[in-house]
């Protein structure tokens, strides 16, 4: 009986071998008949069950069957070249094309705000300007009252201010900056610092609560309007190419005296344009006499510039909304 249910074994074999075409039914075939849970496997066992007389024939049978489908597989898999699914190549016999291109892996970048920076801070560090910071949580003495802002002016509006407490707030400007290092040291002084600034301005296209300035301050004997005009036409060409040109607007800030609107011409997809970047002057003698300097013996100029205004010119970005809504789409073109 067990030689008769051999026979068919051999018969279903040969059937299904017979209807084999590709690589993936030969290696569906392989498991099912050959494999270590294949039926031919599985028959192997039938020998410890079976009655004495016949085991010797049993076994020469199976042995005979088993060696006849394994050469009819070879023959066949031989004739396919081959042909197996990848998933199921041997260990170590795996075939890996070292010569097809790899996935390059997505590398990140520096935020293009960052970059502007790190070209400011380099410019300015050119001409001689050490970086400097100050805290973004700030006191009124210095987001304020040293910087000669009277109690009364309308920028001390608390609607105007992100205050924390009755005498704290977000820094509204990097000015703070100049008097934090004049606090500490004594001329000459030559700084930039570049961070965050804080507005509750509502949101729009040229508006964000939150910006970046670059602020610079020069302090010595002698300082003048032209050395101040020298220096943003320096950074102006160094930033936005030889042809760019510096324009200085009468203006007023409390902290210098005279003030100026700083404008620079650079070419905004191809056309000349003035573009205002910030306001500049002399330090005004009362922010000297807040931080104790003889405002007799020192002079010094200062200017503040937008960040991201410097940014969206140079680089043509419409909206600011833009550089802080962290799309990659966006991110990935600097
Ligand atoms: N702090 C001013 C602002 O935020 C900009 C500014 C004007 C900075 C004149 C200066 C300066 O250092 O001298 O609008």
């Amino acid at each position: 009986m067990m030689l008769d249910r051999l026979k068919q074994l051999e018969t279903e074999a040969r059937e299904a071998l017979g209807k084999v075409h590709d690589g993936a039914a030969l290696e569906q075939f392989r498991i099912a008949y050959l494999g270590t849970k294949g039926q031919l496997k599985a028959a192997m066992t039938w020998l410890k069950d079976a009655p004495k007389e016949i085991k010797p024939q049993l076994g020469q049978s199976l042995n005979k069957v088993k060696a006849d489908i394994e050469a009819a597989f070879n023959e066949l898999q031989a004739k396919m070249g081959n042909a197996k699914p990848p998933q199921e190549a041997a260990p170590g016999r795996a075939r890996i094309d070292v010569t097809e291109p790899g996935l390059p892996p997505r590398m990140g970048r520096v935020h293009v705000i960052q970059q502007v920076i790190d070209e400011l801070v380099e410019v300015f560090g050119r001409m001689g300007f050490d970086l400097a910071e100050g805290p973004e949580l700030e006191d009124e003495k210095h987001n304020f009252n040293d910087l000669n802002i009277p109690l009364q002016h309308p920028a001390r509006d608390p609607l105007d201010n992100f205050y924390i407490d009755e005498h704290h707030l977000m820094r509204t400007q990097t000015s703070t900056v100049q008097i934090r290092v004049m606090e500490k040291t004594r001329p000459p002084i030559r700084i930039v610092s570049v961070g965050r600034v804080y507005r509750p301005d509502t949101h729009d296209a040229t508006h964000s609560s939150m910006f970046h300035q670059v602020e610079g301050l020069y302090v010595d004997r002698n300082v003048s309007m032209v050395d101040l005009k020298t220096t943003l036409i320096q950074f102006a060409k160094a930033m936005f190419g030889e042809d760019a040109q510096v324009r200085l607007r009468p203006s007023y800030f409390p902290f210098t005296e005279p003030s100026a609107e700083l404008d620079i011409q650079m070419k905004i997809r191809g056309q000349m344009q003035w573009v205002e970047l910030g306001g500049c002057g002399l330090v005004d003698p009362n922010v000297f006499q807040a931080v104790g300097y003889d405002a007799e013996q020192w002079t010094g100029f200062a200017f503040g510039l937008g960040v991201e205004r410097i940014a969206m010119r140079r680089y043509g970005v419409e909206d600011i909304r833009w550089f802080f809504e962290n799309d990659v789409r966006f991110l990935r073109q600097f």
